[in-house]
This record gives structure tokens, sequence and C-alpha cells, in this order.
């Protein structure tokens, strides 16, 4: 069993990885600092130019319509690739499809409507596809809401951003995993946040009902998609699924997720404004993602995000696995209240 490499978790530590990752740059990328490392970094320079051609491969892209899913789906119909964009709004898809044929006019780019937050949507895109396409080979489990002020519940009564940002994703992984065992080579890639590393998963108030803080709710929804991506990525190799999990992080880019979360007349918002020149564009968060789901040294389990500044910015790199996420006993109980939560269910050689 492939095991999730773990990155070095201390100060010391993390300023040592630096100096290899610089070392490393001034070998002309040849890393040769350990077999772990020098088999898992990507080439930190590595960007949609390096993306092997997709024609022929099908991705399915939750959140396509802006922010980094929009450049998701953008690269990778630019690399030939068919992609289906999942989101709400057929306008807001409509739009995003025409600025990808701005872009690359023979892109082959869908729009299917979904709202992750509502299992009946799910399942029905879910059923959809799986008449439509003849495979899968890619599923970018990207959609997200962030921090709305006050607690809202999606249609199955769950809080909107554990039900958005992960049970929706759990369930139409779910939905689709026929559809990506038709591929020889499927990838499923989840974002999460370092956020994360603030996040904690508390079975006793799953759902934020006791107490609602909304950006401890971001956390813990980013928390979860990070351990099911690893969860995911171990049943897979364990049930032979044949498909590879992974993860990655964008740092920070500027995106509508602020906007539409705890707003630009925020506290966070207006601290976020003020520094947003530093960010990342959408385009470079979306490198990380779009690593995990074409590079071909890409290595299934790992997670994927910038490695500058704390990971909020710069160049490619492995992300730092927060101590929770490691913790496979709970991702599994995860695993098993969500399947219990959502009614999904996935292929068990045990039932
Ligand atoms: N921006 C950052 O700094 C940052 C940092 C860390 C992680 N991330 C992660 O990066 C990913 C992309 O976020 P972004 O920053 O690009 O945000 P964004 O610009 O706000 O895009 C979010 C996308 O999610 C879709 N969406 C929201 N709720 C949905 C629902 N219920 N059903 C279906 N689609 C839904 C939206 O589409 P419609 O409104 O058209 O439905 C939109 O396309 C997220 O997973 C986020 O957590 C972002």
């Amino acid at each position: 069993m492939t095991k999730i490499r773990m990155t070095p978790q201390s100060s010391g530590e993390r300023t040592q990885r630096s100096g290899l990752l610089a070392l490393g740059l001034l070998l002309g990328g040849v890393f040769q600092v350990g077999n772990a490392f020098a088999q898992s970094a990507p080439k930190p320079d590595w960007n949609t130019a390096d993306i092997p051609s997709q024609a022929g491969r099908i991705f399915l892209v939750t959140g396509g319509t802006s922010g980094m899913g929009y450049e998701d789906a953008k690269a990778l119909a630019g690399a030939g690739a068919r992609v289906v964009i999942a989101a709400r709004n057929p306008a807001r898809g409509e739009a995003a499809i025409a600025r990808i044929r701005e872009a690359h006019p023979v892109a082959q780019v869908a729009f299917e409507a979904v709202d992750l937050a509502d299992l009946a949507s799910v399942r029905a895109l879910g059923a959809r596809l799986n008449t439509t396409l003849p495979r899968l080979d890619g599923l970018i489990n990207n959609a997200a809401i962030m921090a709305p002020p006050e607690r809202t519940t999606s249609a199955d009564g769950f809080e909107a951003q554990l039900a958005t940002n992960y049970l929706g994703h759990f369930a139409l992984t779910a939905e689709v995993l026929p559809l990506l065992r038709k591929s020889d080579a499927a990838r499923v890639v989840t974002l999460s946040s370092i956020a994360a590393a603030r996040g904690r998963i508390d079975f006793d108030d799953l759902q934020s009902e006791r107490a609602y803080d909304p950006y401890a709710a971001y956390a813990q929804s980013k928390l979860a998609g990070l351990m099911f991506a690893f969860e995911l990525q171990r049943r897979s190799e364990a049930e032979g699924w044949g498909i590879q999990s992974f993860a990655a992080h964008p740092g920070v880019a500027v995106t509508e997720l602020i906007e539409r979360g705890p707003g630009l007349d925020s506290a966070f918002g207006r601290n976020w404004a003020r520094d947003r020149d530093q960010y990342h564009s959408p385009a470079q968060g979306a490198l990380s993602t779009l690593y995990a789901a074409t590079a071909v040294e890409a290595q299934a389990g790992q997670y994927y995000g910038p490695a500058g500044d704390d990971e909020r910015r710069g160049p490619l790199g492995l992300a730092t696995v927060p101590a929770a996420a490691r913790d496979a006993d709970t991702a599994a109980r995860l695993w098993s209240v969500s399947e219990d939560l959502t009614g999904a269910r996935f292929p068990s050689r045990k039932r």
C-alpha cells in the first residue's frame, strides 16, 4: 500500500525543507535529497505549458464557473480534454464556456447543473452522467463556499459548508465511481486549504448546531475533504477500484470566495482585500490541482500546493499535511458517518 507522505511539521524541519528546496533549485530541479523527497517533489516551476496532452480524456470539474475551477476547466480543455463543468447557475456556466472558447475555440466543454448542497441534485447529476458519458478520467472536487456569517443549512439539513464543500463531493464521488472505474487511469483531486490545519472533526457537533463559528466550520469542511482524499486512496488500493486520489490547495488566491462568503466589508474581507495584490491569481492557484490531475510524475495519495510564504503562494511543492489529517482511524470513522448521512455507498468487499 502506498504510504501518504507526511511533510515535516516543526519549524526547524520546515527551514531544513526550504533549504533543501533551494538546494534542489540550484541543482537544476534534480532532487537527490532522500528517496521519498526525490520521488515526490514537483518541478517548482511546473505550469500549464507542462500539461501533457489530455486529448481523449474526460473531466468533471465542480465549481468550474469561477475562480480556480474555471481555470482548471480552461486549462484542461486547452490541453484537449473534454470537460464537464458542474455548478449551480446555468447562466454562469454559459459565460464560463464562452470565455473558455474565446481562448480555445475548439474546446469541448459543457455545463451540468448541480447543487452540491442538495443530495437529490447530486444523485440526479450522477444518474445523468452515468447514462451520457462513456467513462470519466478525472474528477476535480473543487466547488466550495466559505464562512457565511450566519449558519445556514442545506436541502438535507446539514450545515451549508460541510454540505457543499465535503458531503456533496463525498456523494458525488460515489455516484461517478462506476464511470471513473471505466477509465484505465482515473484521478480524483479534492481541494483543501491551509485552513484545514485549524480544523477539527467534531463528531459531537458535526453540523455546528451547538455553536457556529463560520471559520471553524470552513476549516472542518476542508479538513474533512483532505481526509477524504487520503482515505479514498487507501480504499481504492484496498478494494481494487483502480482510481488514484490526490489532494491540492491553491494557497491564497483572489477569487469570488470571500466576496460571496464573509463579504468584502467584513473584518476578514477588509484584511484580505488589503493584501490581495500579494496573492495568487486563480490561474496560479489552479496549478497544484492541474499538476495532481495531469502530471505523469504526480503521486497518488499526495497533497500539493504552493511552497512559499507558509504555503500561501509561490512555486509548486508538496503541501504540509496537518497532523489531524494523518489520523487514519478518524478518517475511517468520518467515511462511515458520511455514508450514513448521505446514503452514498462505495463498493466494499467487506459488505
Ligand atoms: N480562494 C482561495 O484563496 C482559496 C484558498 C484555499 C482553498 N480554496 C479552495 O479552492 C476551491 C475553489 O474556490 P475559489 O476560491 O475558486 O472560489 P469561487 O471563485 O467562489 O468558486 C467557487 C465555485 O463553487 C461553486 N459552488 C458554490 N456552491 C456550490 C454548490 N452548492 N453547488 C455547486 N457548485 C457550487 C460556484 O459556482 P456557482 O455559484 O456558479 O454555483 C463557483 O464556481 C474551493 O474548494 C476553496 O475552498 C480557495
